[in-house]
């Protein structure tokens, strides 16, 4: 009861005047790389437009990078440069370190030890905060401060906050975003210039698109950290990076794009989390989409994340997944929220996964072969009688249903044919046992070209 009358009398206190009279939110900016320069350019650019929506501003007092010429050029007077991180994350004149540093080492040991220090913390570390979240976020409750993490997932688009707040009335069904700008533009590319996969990969790192290690991004990694943290955002779940089915872009040949596009297809890299009575589906994987869906048709480095939510139905969010000012927008959007709400009591702050500790529920993580999608198959076999034959009766021995189906001659060039099927719905573990079974077939060469299909309707 005293609880509760003090948490009203911080409430009551909290005036506009009041406001006016506060202190400014003190920042320590932890890394000016592109996110970070960006962050500072949207908090001076932008100040006097912020300080009308918080009541007060939010100054930079401190950079650490380890380039501090280039802190000190950019910082201007007034702000303190360092080149040790650790240094800032201790000074007692700091309410938020803002960590864009990325990397699980330094980053976390920073993180933990601001937030022990009792500073809010925010971050764009989506692999940190993936594999480390759990930890990090009980750290921060235990220490009555904030994490926020909008620029970790899809750069400038706020679906974290679309989730956890404009979505907060809702039951939500399923999440599938397109949230890795490198993958989405070189499948953009491969379709649009009918180009391989490593020329376009070769271009997006010229571009400045991909990362001299396009690992993670290619991989589908990143989307991997990203949708994790989305399934927990969505239904209250554990963030279980360790959990996620991930499979790449590096296989798909412009064959399959092109073939995909015949049948009224277009391939993306899809971060699916999906509520099931089974479970939590949690998964990276490359997708067929109907081209006619709206989600299909985001093109390039963008992002896109579609959520189907039980009340409002389906709500699509679109922009850049990326960039300095993008991202930045979401930095200082987070420290905005942290600059509103910082001075009230823990329960009035939205949890920082959406949910209140209590009601995490600890569901099932499904393995890949209990999922259910549609499948597209492409597979080399001989141009002979009863060979598609053979084929069908694999499928239908598995309660694999066909829908759709195109075939290319063989020609003098290529002797096999091509055949190319698209399923009906079906659980994977039995697409599993009905590849292995057509791949054992001797007039099957090759192994067996494997896409899933999402209708998103
Ligand atoms: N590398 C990411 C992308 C951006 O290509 O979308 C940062 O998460």
């Amino acid at each position: 009861m005293v609880e509760l009358l003090a948490s009203w009398k911080v409430i009551e206190n909290n005036t506009l005047a009041d406001l006016k009279m506060n202190k400014p939110l003190r920042v320590a900016l932890l890394g000016l790389g592109t996110v970070g320069s960006g962050t500072f350019n949207v908090l001076k650019d932008n100040a006097s437009e912020i300080e009308r929506r918080v009541g007060f501003p939010i100054q930079i007092k401190v950079i650490a990078d380890l380039n501090t010429e280039k802190a000190r050029e950019l910082a201007g007077p007034g702000v303190d440069v360092l080149g040790d991180a650790f240094e800032a994350v201790k000074r007692d004149d700091i309410d938020v370190v803002v960590e864009l540093i990325g990397g699980y080492t330094i980053a976390k040991q920073l993180v933990l030890a601001a937030i022990n220090a009792g500073k809010h913390v925010v971050t764009a570390n989506k692999a940190l905060l993936a594999v480390h979240g759990d930890e990090i976020f009980a750290a921060a409750e235990a220490n009555n401060v904030m994490v926020a993490f909008e620029a970790a997932v899809a750069g400038g688009i706020p679906v974290i906050k679309s989730i956890k707040e404009g979505l907060a009335a809702n039951k939500i069904e399923y999440v599938a975003g397109i949230i890795n700008g490198t993958c989405n533009f070189i499948l953009s590319e491969m379709r649009d210039k009918g180009l391989p996969f490593l020329d376009v990969l070769a271009q997006a790192q010229a571009f400045g698109y991909a990362e001299a290690d396009p690992t993670f991004d290619i991989e589908g990694v990143d989307a991997a950290h990203k949708i994790t943290l989305l399934s927990s955002l969505a239904f209250g779940v554990p963030v279980q990076f360790d959990k996620a089915y991930i499979e790449g872009i590096t296989k798909l040949t412009k064959e399959d794009i092109q073939f995909a596009e015949q049948l009224g297809y277009r391939v993306k890299l899809l971060g699916i989390a999906k509520r099931t009575e089974q479970g939590v589906e949690l998964r990276v994987h490359p997708t067929l989409i109907p081209s006619k869906r709206l989600i299909a048709n985001v093109e390039g480095v963008m992002n896109a994340v579609l959520v189907k939510a039980n009340a409002v139905g389906p709500t699509l969010y679109y922009g850049a997944g990326a960039g300095s000012l993008p991202t930045a927008s979401a930095v200082v959007a987070d420290l905005i929220e942290i600059a509103r709400t910082s001075q009230a009591p823990l329960s009035s702050r939205v949890p920082v996964l959406a949910f209140q500790k209590e009601g995490v529920q600890n569901l099932e993580v499904l393995a890949m072969d209990k999922v259910v999608t549609a499948f597209y198959l492409r597979l080399a076999v001989d141009d002979r009688p009863g060979v598609l034959a053979e084929v069908t009766r694999l499928l239908a021995d598995n309660q694999i249903s066909i829908e759709a189906m195109i075939q290319r001659q063989a020609t003098s060039e290529k002797e096999t044919a091509e055949i190319v099927l698209l399923t009906h719905r079906c659980v994977e573990g039995d697409v599993n046992k009905a590849i292995s079974r057509i791949e054992a077939l001797d007039s099957v060469h090759g192994p067996l070209t494997r896409i899933r299909v999402e209708d998103l309707s």
